[in-house]
């Protein structure tokens, strides 16, 4: 016997049951999500996936439908896969478009699939899904680009450019110890996605649209079935968190700013007046006017991404403040700045890691960089400690000392000993050792210092660490 209740006409829609009304096609064009939703797909079919077959695990639906379920969510898969699956607009959501498209295609089962189930905790569920996925992708992409640098650090072992601070010609170093610092940003990076996947990796199905249900359902289970070690302890907490996406963005942004700050210094070393590296022609682009022109496009255009990213960072902490508890919708406004940060930084580090493998630096210019500018002061005054100089003593003699050579217009190895000896009588004929560019490098064999010695280690121990990953 099939009960037909029907005494006003609804709206349509699969929530339409106690509306008297058609929804407003304004209303429709406003709270539809699917256009960009529509990219949660796959995660949205494994979730209901899992979840059909612990329906039927729990007797909450029989063999015969979760086979039925299971062959309709295959062929809806299928038919997105390619291309040939028509998304309605006025089904609001990636949810309710499967959904009722399984309804369609196999009938009555159909319809039991969303039982001891909300989109509240579904749309949880696809999103985990997704960033799970993403985490594993982005550390792959990073990986990419920290073997781009090993390679150019093992390349370039070995020769020196000036290390700056305040953007001013500071201490010589070696330019892989300049590469390696970047290895280390983005090894920080794959730690943070690392750590940020605990808490991504956790299972929100069940939670259901806030209370939990009173259905018999197994939530271990639905976790097993799709790889979450965890299971989310407060319903409640479950449909409204969204902490772990905000924490990927973050994540996501300090990729971002790394990749950025690397790319201000390519366009600077790109320049005429730096001329430290080429780039490659291949990731350059002219002007349409001056013909001369040879662009550091890419590394420009990751630079000015970083609004975007941090904006979007912006926007997913402005919408969670404020939100009362549990489910509003304003947690639809999630996906977009989400979606645009994994778009833009992932396409960020796959160009980086290739405009890296393309990449030459201008040795002899570099070198040459790296005479000139007292840059071996800090070198005088160590030696002087090495003396028994106090350091505050030692640092006015050089201080001195390089007044005279400004005045003079002279270099610190330019100096006779008689003239160093005018500052200090401590000075020996050994002093000139440590005021070479190489002398001055090689003494730094502090632990993280720029000696060759100390870079050659700590490149070999990155290579081992990216090699077992490769
Ligand atoms: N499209 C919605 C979102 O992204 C899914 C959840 C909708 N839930 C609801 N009760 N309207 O947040």
């Amino acid at each position: 016997m099939t009960e037909k209740v029907q005494t006003k006409p609804n709206s349509g829609k699969m929530w339409g049951g106690r509306f008297a009304e058609k929804t407003a096609a304004s209303v429709e064009a406003f709270t539809a999500s699917i256009h960009y939703d529509c990219r949660l797909y796959r995660y949205d079919i494994a979730g209901s996936r899992a979840h059909a077959r612990m329906l039927a695990r729990q007797g909450l639906i029989s063999s015969v439908e979760l086979d039925e379920i299971i062959a309709g969510l295959e062929l809806i898969e299928k038919e997105i896969d390619q291309g040939e699956f028509v998304f309605r607009p006025e089904l609001e959501d990636i949810h309710m478009n499967i959904e009722k498209t399984l309804m369609e295609k196999i009938g009555p089962a159909g319809a039991k699939l969303h039982t001891a189930r909300s989109r509240n905790d579904q749309i949880c569920l696809d999103i985990r899904l997704y960033l799970r996925e993403t985490t594993a992708e982005f550390d792959q992409l990073l990986i990419g680009v920290q073997h781009s640098l090993l390679k150019l650090a093992r390349t370039y072992l070995g020769s020196v450019m000036p290390g700056y601070t305040h953007l001013q010609r500071a201490q010589p170093v070696l330019i892989s110890h300049h590469l390696l610092a970047y290895y280390e940003m983005f090894k920080r990076d794959r730690q943070r996605l690392a750590d940020g996947l605990k808490r991504i990796n956790v299972l929100p199905l069940g939670a259901a649209a806030l209370a939990g249900t009173g259905l018999p359902i197994d939530r271990k289970f639905v976790a097993e079935e799709l790889g979450f070690p965890a299971v989310s302890a407060n319903s409640m907490d479950t449909v409204g968190d969204r902490d772990f996406a905000i924490e990927f963005s973050a994540a996501c942004t300090l990729i971002q700013l790394h990749l950025s700050r690397m790319s201000e210094e390519l366009v600077l070393w790109a320049s005429e007046e730096f001329s430290f590296v080429e780039l490659a022609d291949s990731f350059c682009t002219g002007s349409s006017i001056m013909p001369q022109k040879k662009n550091p496009d890419i590394p420009e255009l990751i630079r000015g991404k970083s609004g975007r990213v941090v904006g979007n960072l912006m926007a997913l902490i402005t919408l969670l403040k404020g939100l009362p508890l549990t489910y509003n919708r304003d947690l639809q406004e999630d996906k977009e700045p989400l979606f645009d940060t994994i778009d833009t930084v992932g396409q960020g580090l796959a160009i980086m890691a290739e405009l890296l493998a393309n990449l030459k630096f201008n040795t002899e210019t570099l070198e040459r960089a790296t005479v000139g500018g007292y840059m071996t002061a800090t070198d005088l005054a160590d030696y002087l400690v090495k003396k028994n100089i106090p350091f505050r003593q030692a640092h006015a003699i050089v201080g001195q000392t390089v007044a005279f050579c400004i005045e003079h217009d002279k270099e610190l190895p330019d100096l006779s000993l008689a003239e160093l000896r005018r500052f200090s009588a401590e000075i020996d004929d050994d002093v000139f050792a440590v005021l070479t560019v190489s002398g001055s490098v090689n003494s730094r064999t502090s632990l993280g210092g720029t000696a060759e010695s100390m870079v050659a280690e700590a490149l070999a121990a990155a290579e081992n660490d990216l090699g077992k990953l490769l």
